[in-house]
């Protein structure tokens, strides 16, 4: 399995992905359109490994991209990364939303069932455990969509497990990532939101750096110790290392579907995850609690001892970690892949 189809490979989890992949030894092929990602992460991703990538530009929803890129390539197994994901915007573009994430694991899983390249991992979302009632969530809490893009999610785990039931060539990872934040160690990679950042870590990271005023912190009334939400924050090379750790089991996976949640095991709250921010940058960050955001859960984090035994995979960087190598990425490029001038 040397040859690893990456969709969406230029994005922020793509991208570490790559250079993890690369670093593994595979052999790397990215599809990716920017929609909302830089030619410049694939430039960062073949300095940073020493190793190239093929890359096409495309839409994974075209049936003749894809069916080409599958007639040059045989294809080990393929990433699924592609997809929109502001939850925001899919409430008020639902229709747009559907299309293009459930619309291209459609595309996808028919070439890939015609080719006969049925080893995938997919990239799914904690979204998919909705409001959860219990924590830490493992595999078996009850799955919930309360928005579009978690609705897009759930509805491709569902195909996949449709899909993996009719068709018993089909080995399918869904890799549920909990709160990815961080970049690459070397600043050269990370996060490069297009306009006003919806995530807290990117928001926080743009205050810092003088590009946004201060950092509203969504509700301090919450029943938590500090009276702020709690999130299982994950840095993106941990969740990078889990995709090649999927890829390595898969030959003694069954076939069928199978969930695996990437997360710490540890939550925390949204001032704690300020402070660690503070002592890297060594200033205040200015901040204002203000009220609750709509539709936000009060306690999310998972339970990944699933991964850890059947992945053999564990995520070993804290939230210090997090903080210094997205700082150290933000603070090199002010504006992400972007000279400037400033996006609004
Ligand atoms: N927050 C702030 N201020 C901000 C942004 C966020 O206080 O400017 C708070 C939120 O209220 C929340 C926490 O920081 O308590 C984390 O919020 P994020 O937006 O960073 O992350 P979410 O947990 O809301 O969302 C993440 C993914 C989504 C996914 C969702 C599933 O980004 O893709 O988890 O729960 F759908």
């Amino acid at each position: 399995m040397s040859t690893v189809l990456v969709t969406g490979g230029a994005g922020y989890i793509g991208s570490h992905t790559c250079v993890e992949l690369l670093g593994a030894g595979y052999d790397v092929v990215v599809i990716d359109n920017f929609a909302n990602s830089s030619p410049k992460a694939l430039e960062a991703v073949e300095a940073l490994s020493g190793r190239k990538v093929t890359f096409l530009e495309g839409d994974v929803s075209d049936r003749p991209t894809l069916e080409r890129l599958f007639s040059r390539h045989d294809f080990g197994a393929v990433i699924h990364f592609a997809a929109f994901k502001a939850v925001a915007e899919s409430m008020s573009e639902p229709l747009r939303y559907y299309a293009n994430n459930v619309g291209s694991v459609l595309n996808l899983l028919e070439v890939m069932q015609q080719t006969g390249c049925c080893n995938l991992v997919f990239s799914s979302s904690c979204t998919v455990y909705g409001n959860a009632q219990v924590v830490p969530i493992d595999e078996t809490a009850p799955l919930e969509a309360v928005n579009p893009y978690g609705r897009s999610k759930l509805v491709s785990e569902e195909i996949m497990r449709d899909l993996c039931a009719a068709d018993p060539r089909f080995k399918v990872v869904l890799l549920r990532y909990f709160n990815p934040v961080g970049a690459h160690p070397s600043g050269e990679l990370g996060e490069d939101p297009r306009g006003i950042p919806d995530n807290l870590m990117p928001y926080l990271m743009q205050v810092a750096v003088g590009r946004r005023d201060k950092l509203s912190v969504f509700g301090g009334d919450y029943p938590t110790r500090d009276g702020t939400a709690i999130r299982d924050y994950i840095h993106v090379v941990d969740l990078a290392l889990g995709h090649v750790a999927a890829l390595g089991v898969l030959d003694e996976l069954e076939p069928g579907c199978q969930p695996f949640n990437l997360g710490t095991g540890t939550g925390s709250t949204v001032l704690e995850l300020v402070q660690a921010a503070q002592r890297v940058i060594g200033r205040p960050i200015p901040l204002e609690i203000v009220g609750r955001r709509d539709g936000d859960s009060v306690a999310v984090w998972a339970d990944p001892s699933r991964a850890n035994a059947v992945l053999r995979w564990r995520a070993t960087r804290n939230l210090h970690d997090m903080c210094r190598d997205h700082w150290n990425w933000q603070s090199k490029h002010p504006y992400g892949f972007v000279d400037g001038p400033p996006r609004t």
